[in-house]
């Protein structure tokens, strides 16, 4: 008697606190970290991805998987020796149940051991640092941008096809520039071409003329260059002025076009690049995704905006399939991994190493628009070397 009255009691504590669980997860707000640059020569790129996000939050009633959406913002600087700091701001100090960040691929590293030490919930909305989803890969840690490889290697293929026999490629030295470098000299080289000459500047330098004298006394069949945001801004008016672009064709990741077109104005026109976004797609989302950007930031989206948005799809999709309770981690994370991503760049599924499989497009400029050309290559999964999952 005693015992089922211990019992009856023993199981109406564990309903009410049950209950009371569910009613605090009901309330309270997911913590979401934004680790992003605000400053810098990213600080646009930043910007654009925390629009992204916040637009489709607000899309859903300013709610994920029912539940409000509270955000905590940290300014990374593009620095990676401050990375680790700045991750420990929303991890250790602020508590937050996931982080969305970065744009920069060395800050975007360092964040990614943090997120793997502490087991924190990682989203990349952009930095295309290969070992964020090849060696250091982990359940944990998704991205709803690129990898550095990707568009590298289309547009290395797409040079190749058009001609190019000998490029010089030039580009910040750090992993972004260099992966986006070697996916280019592998996509070349399988049409034909090789890279003669890599020229590189320490990240953020904008100092291009001594490297843009080089490129004319190489005289290459066609320069490839890595370079975004406020710098890619610089080298693009600065190749111009130098007179390179009336005999040597300027290609490149999408990145040096991207969000830049109204600074670079007349020196981009006519330039090739390659991306998994382009202004003119035919894509019904896409159509409705511009018109509600428009609308909320008075201004069109680009590629790193897109990117911002489906973080948010991501995490949302996690977040429906376990009704807000993000304590249910392997649940959420497999809703994640088989969610297909209606994004505006083209719906995508993720490779087994959590990164976009998804076409690259060919964009050619004319006036302010990367207008779509093409199809570079179709679905392109990132090898994700290294990559043990
Ligand atoms: C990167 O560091 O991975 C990166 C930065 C800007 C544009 C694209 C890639």
């Amino acid at each position: 008697m005693i015992h089922r009255r211990n019992t009856l009691a023993a199981a109406l504590v564990a309903g009410a606190l049950c209950l009371a669980a569910a009613g605090a997860h009901a309330q309270s707000k997911i913590k979401v970290g934004l680790m992003l640059p605000y400053t810098g020569t990213y600080a646009a790129l930043g910007t654009a991805i925390e629009n992204g996000f916040r637009l489709y939050v607000q899309e859903q009633g300013g709610k994920l998987g029912g539940r409000e959406i509270e955000y905590f913002r940290v300014d990374d600087e593009s620095d990676p020796s401050k990375a680790v700091d700045n991750m420990n701001k929303l991890v250790k100090r602020d508590n937050v149940d996931v982080v969305v960040g970065t744009v920069h691929s060395g800050v975007a590293m360092a964040m990614a051991k943090v997120a793997r030490d502490t087991n924190t919930l990682l989203v990349v909305p952009n930095a295309g640092a290969g070992a964020v989803t090849g060696a250091m890969c982990a359940p944990n840690i998704f991205r709803s941008s690129f990898s550095n490889w990707q568009p590298g290697y289309a547009m290395g293929k797409v040079a190749g096809e058009k001609g190019a026999k000998k490029v010089v490629t030039i580009t910040w030295k750090y992993a972004a520039g260099d992966e986006s470098v070697e996916g280019f000299r592998e996509g070349l080289k399988s049409a034909g071409g090789e890279v003669v000459k890599e020229l590189t500047l320490p990240f953020p330098n904008v100092e291009f003329q001594a490297l843009l004298t080089e490129i004319a006394a190489a005289k290459p069949d066609a320069v490839y260059a890595f370079f975004a945001g406020g710098g890619a801004v610089k080298f693009v008016k600065d190749y111009a002025a130098a007179g390179l672009n009336k005999t040597i064709p300027l290609y490149g990741p999408g990145f040096l076009t991207d969000g830049t077109l109204e600074a670079q104005g007349a020196a981009a026109q006519g330039m090739l690049t390659t991306l998994h976004y382009a202004d003119g797609l035919d894509v019904p989302k896409d159509k409705a995704f511009r018109a509600e950007y428009l609308k909320a930031y008075k201004t069109a989206p680009d590629v790193y905006a897109v990117q911002g948005y489906d973080a948010a799809q991501m995490l949302g999709a996690g977040l429906a399939a376990v009704k807000g309770d993000i304590a249910k981690r392997p649940e959420l994370i497999a809703a994640m991994e088989k969610e297909k991503i209606d994004s505006p760049r083209g719906a995508f599924t993720l490779s087994k190493a959590h990164n976009p499989i998804q076409d690259i497009y060919l964009r050619k400029v004319v006036g302010t628009e990367n207008r779509f050309e093409g199809v570079a290559v179709k679905a392109l999964a990132d090898p994700a070397r290294g990559c043990k999952m």
